[in-house]
């Protein structure tokens, strides 16, 4: 099974998994995309095959869809999966819990019941910081506890590790890997962020104001115990974000171990306050962006950034971009978008 280099890449019509696509054809694999498009549209899909140069291999349909899944998995020679298909919005979580943990819980354990049907081991989890909460010592490592989830969206991230920790041992390969701040876009310019409707995350709000499309970025609080008041993250580019994901699989790919579940970061290891990435995009673009400090948000936390020594020793994986790159580089597709 693993001499295929079939990938599933669930959610690949949105912004992580469509960078990871173009990182994984680059690489030499083929991939086939499965998304609903709760989330998203074609317009990462064209960009991906604009990069490539390759007709991208796509099924609308939900991860929930057992028979969807199951004639899928039926038809293609399918060596592992990487499932990034998730409803991520942390404040519309808080509004619509069932829906999170429903769409989240249940694509997950579908997916898995699949894959046991079909004979498929490998699979890499997007998860993310949010598990660790505010944790006790920054940067945290891989052995932090979760501790009590911000939002139900986070709670579906700690519920998920949980699940694939108790499956692995009936014979899955799995690596969660937990994303700290991806931001940017492609270097190309042809694919990045398209959040529909009001941006959650601070990049693309950055952008869409700075384009005009939106009055003022409200910074959320600049009264935090960090060097300038404002919350400190770790920004990671989406394109180290998705080499990361090639890195893991092959990883995956090369071990023997027949049930594995590995955790890793994914993150730079450096904190930056949200005011220094404002300063940094006014400074690297030459961009007029309105702002004005507003007040803490609700589910914040504090500081968080990674200690990414494991997946750095273990995957010889290592950042390329700065969060500077990946600034130019969400303008550059922001200013595309406007066009
Ligand atoms: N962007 C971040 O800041 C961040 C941080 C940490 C973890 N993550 C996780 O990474 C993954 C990808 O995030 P993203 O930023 O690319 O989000 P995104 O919304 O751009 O992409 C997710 C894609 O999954 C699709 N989808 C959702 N539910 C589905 C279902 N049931 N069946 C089929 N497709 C479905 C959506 O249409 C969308 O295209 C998610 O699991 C998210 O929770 C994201």
């Amino acid at each position: 099974m693993h001499a295929s280099k079939k990938i599933v890449v669930t959610g690949g019509a949105g912004y992580i998994g469509a960078h990871t696509v173009v990182e994984l054809m680059n690489a030499g694999y083929e991939v086939v995309v499965i998304d609903n498009l709760v989330n998203s549209d074609m317009t990462l899909i064209t960009g991906i095959e604009k990069i490539t140069g390759k007709k991208i291999n796509f099924h609308k349909g939900d991860c929930r869809d057992k028979t969807f899944l199951t004639n899928l998995f039926r038809t293609e020679s399918i060596a592992g999966v990487m499932h990034f298909a998730a409803l991520k919005a942390v404040g519309e979580s808080v509004q619509k819990p069932l829906e999170y943990h429903e769409n989240n819980i249940s694509s997950l354990i579908t997916v898995l019941q699949v894959m046991r049907e079909q004979k498929v081991k490998d699979f890499i989890f997007s998860s993310s910081c949010t598990v660790y909460g505010q944790p006790d010592n920054i940067p945290v490592d891989e052995h932090a506890p979760f501790k009590k989830a911000e939002s139900p969206y986070g709670l579906t991230k700690q519920i998920c590790e949980q699940i694939l920790e108790d499956v692995y041992k009936t014979g899955f390969r799995i690596i969660s890997l937990r994303y700290f701040n991806p931001i940017g876009a492609h270097p190309s310019a042809l694919i990045g962020e398209m959040p529909i409707g009001t941006p959650n995350n601070l990049v693309p709000y950055i952008t869409q104001t700075a384009a005009g499309w939106r009055d003022k970025l409200i910074v959320f609080g600049n009264d935090y115990n960090t060097p300038d008041g404002s919350c400190v993250r770790d920004f990671i580019h989406v394109v180290d974000l998705a080499e990361a994901h090639v890195k893991a699989l092959a990883w995956l790919q090369a071990t023997k171990t027949t049930a594995l579940y590995e955790v890793f970061n994914v993150g730079t290891g450096n904190g930056v306050s949200v005011l220094q990435l404002v300063n940094a995009f006014i400074r690297k673009t030459g961009a007029k962006l309105p702002f004005r400090i507003g007040p803490r948000r609700p589910g914040d936390v504090e500081k968080v950034y990674a200690n990414p020594e494991k997946i750095n020793r273990m995957m010889n994986w290592k950042p390329r971009y700065t969060p500077e790159d990946a600034l130019v580089h969400a303008w550059a597709w922001q200013q595309k978008l406007s066009r």
